[in-house]
């Protein structure tokens, strides 16, 4: 952490014209976080005492969407460049920082990197984090003199020939004093290519006053490339959803494929848990060792046990999915829903609100909302908890051992005793005493007589027309 006062000002006022969405660049989301948490959040970890986010195209949405950032918004009205930027900051920062300038469409800037520029460069000089790109094309180019020490940055469009075929290139993340940009900012001029006030001219600024100027390699690429293009965001999307598979393999867990993996929150995994293609892990997610996620899942904030089996296709939210339970595959748990030890969800059944007790199994085609399930119950295929009566919901209770025959319908609030059967194809209306039978459907009868109605000529006309 920097024993300095630091402040951190992300730059985010500019269109993202080649975006061509509706959305401010920076609300665009990376795998579940919007460019602009991303970055704050990296910043965050710097403790910073100061965090400015610059806003300007779409200002009052970004600042709307993402009121709940802990940061000072400044305006920049009209976008006449970075260092023009830079400048609208001027009035609120204090003379004594040091302060480190981020990109609000460069995500992926590591906290690593960013603790290497602030530790690397001396009070009073001016860093810089540079890269060495295959292809630099786009960025300012690094500018050395013959012993190797930078001097000025070239913007793309103000390089000569000679400079475009520079490599080191500026990711245009910063850090000087506030002091030295009190000083240089305002004798900024914007006679170039784009008729902007570059913050890339306080290099050579810094050069001639002379103050050292240092350059900090960034680790990889990614880290340094800035979105803005919808293709150019989803390569930094892959790249971290790979990043993170990768990590996850340097544990022990088995990522069958890193380029179908997708995790857009925090995942806590054990070893010797084996995911599947195509899973979505969104919010909090943590999985105990040996349990197996089948491939098309999504699970979003779930707690899951050791042992599980996740079968293909099944969306689990807002659940708790305790030891040796079996889930799937197409199986739908939405929030509020518990399932406890060994239970078993199984194919095409929706829970909602659930608690499911010990070893009991709903294995198909049943909707469970609003209920309370004993241990070892078992739900037969096509069972449906009444629970909303178009105003209201109410709660079902199952109790232990009961046994629910197919096709039935429990039109809550309604009770099942312990060790009760209900035999199927009931709709069960009142509580069904423990260790009874209930039967609630129509008497079978058939009606030996019966003809089937014959069709007169004219509705045998009529439905010829069809
Ligand atoms: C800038 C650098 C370039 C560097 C590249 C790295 C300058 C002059 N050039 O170029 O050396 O290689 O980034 O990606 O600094 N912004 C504002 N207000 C403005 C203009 C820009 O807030 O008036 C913000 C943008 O939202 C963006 C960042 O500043 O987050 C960079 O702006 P952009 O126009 O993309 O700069 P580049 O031309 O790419
Ligand atoms: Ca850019």
């Amino acid at each position: 952490m920097p024993s300095f006062p630091l402040s951190i000002i992300v730059l985010a006022a500019g269109k993202g014209k080649r975006m061509r969405t509706g959305l401010p660049k920076v609300l665009h989301v990376l795998a579940g976080a919007t460019l602009l948490e991303r970055v704050v959040h990296t910043a965050e970890a710097l403790q910073p005492n100061n965090i400015y986010v610059v806003a300007g195209n779409g200002a009052e949405r970004v600042q709307k969407e993402m009121s709940h950032l802990n940061v000072e918004w400044v305006q920049q009205k009209e976008q006449l460049g970075t260092g023009h930027a830079v400048q609208q900051v001027l009035p609120h920062l204090q003379k004594n920082h040091q302060v480190l300038i981020l990109y609000g469409d460069v995500p992926l800037i590591s906290i690593q990197t960013l603790q290497a520029l602030l530790e690397k460069t001396p009070k009073n000089a001016l860093g810089l984090v540079v890269a060495e790109l295959d292809d630099p094309k786009g960025f300012g180019r690094i500018i050395r003199n013959d012993v190797g020490n930078i001097v000025a940055i070239v913007e793309q469009k103000d390089a000569t020939d000679e400079q475009l075929k520079i490599k080191e290139i500026n990711t245009g993340i910063i850090t000087v004093s506030a002091e030295h940009l009190y000083e240089w900012l305002p004798k900024l001029e914007n006679n170039n290519q784009q008729k902007e006030y570059y913050l890339t001219d306080i290099i050579a600024m810094a050069v001639r006053d002379g103050c050292s100027v240092g350059g900090v390699f960034a680790d990889c690429q990614e880290e340094v490339r800035g979105v803005n293009n919808l293709s150019e965001l989803s390569m930094l999307e892959r790249f971290y959803h790979r990043q993170k598979a990768y990590e996850l393999m340097a544990q022990g867990v088995t990522i069958m494929d890193p380029n179908r993996f997708d995790m857009r929150g925090k995942l806590h995994v054990a070893p010797d848990v084996i995911v599947d293609i195509n899973v979505i892990f969104e919010g909090e997610v943590s999985i105990g060792a040996n349990t197996t996620i089948g491939p098309n899942c999504v699970l979003k904030n779930v707690k899951i046990g050791q042992n599980v089996k996740i079968e293909a296709n099944s969306v689990i939210e807002g659940a708790i999915i305790e030891d040796q339970a079996v889930i799937g595959p197409f199986a739908r748990i939405r929030p509020g829903t518990h399932v406890e030890k060994k239970a078993k969800v199984g194919n095409f059944v929706e829970l909602k609100n659930v608690r499911l007790g010990e070893q009991s199994k709903i294995p198909h085609l049943s909707y469970i909302g609003d209920a309370i399930v004993g241990k070892h119950v078992n739900i037969g295929a096509g069972t449906i908890t009444v629970n909303y009566d178009g105003v209201n919901k109410h709660q079902t209770i199952i109790e232990d051992t009961a046994f629910i025959g197919c096709d039935s319908q429990l039109i809550a609030p309604v009770t099942v005793g312990e060790g009760a059967y209900i035999a199927a194809g009931s709709t069960i209306t009142q509580d069904a005493p423990p260790r009874q039978l209930t039967i609630a459907r129509a008497k079978q009868c058939s009606i030996p007589d019966w003809k089937p109605k014959q069709k007169t000529d004219s509705l045998l006309l009529k439905s010829d027309e069809h």
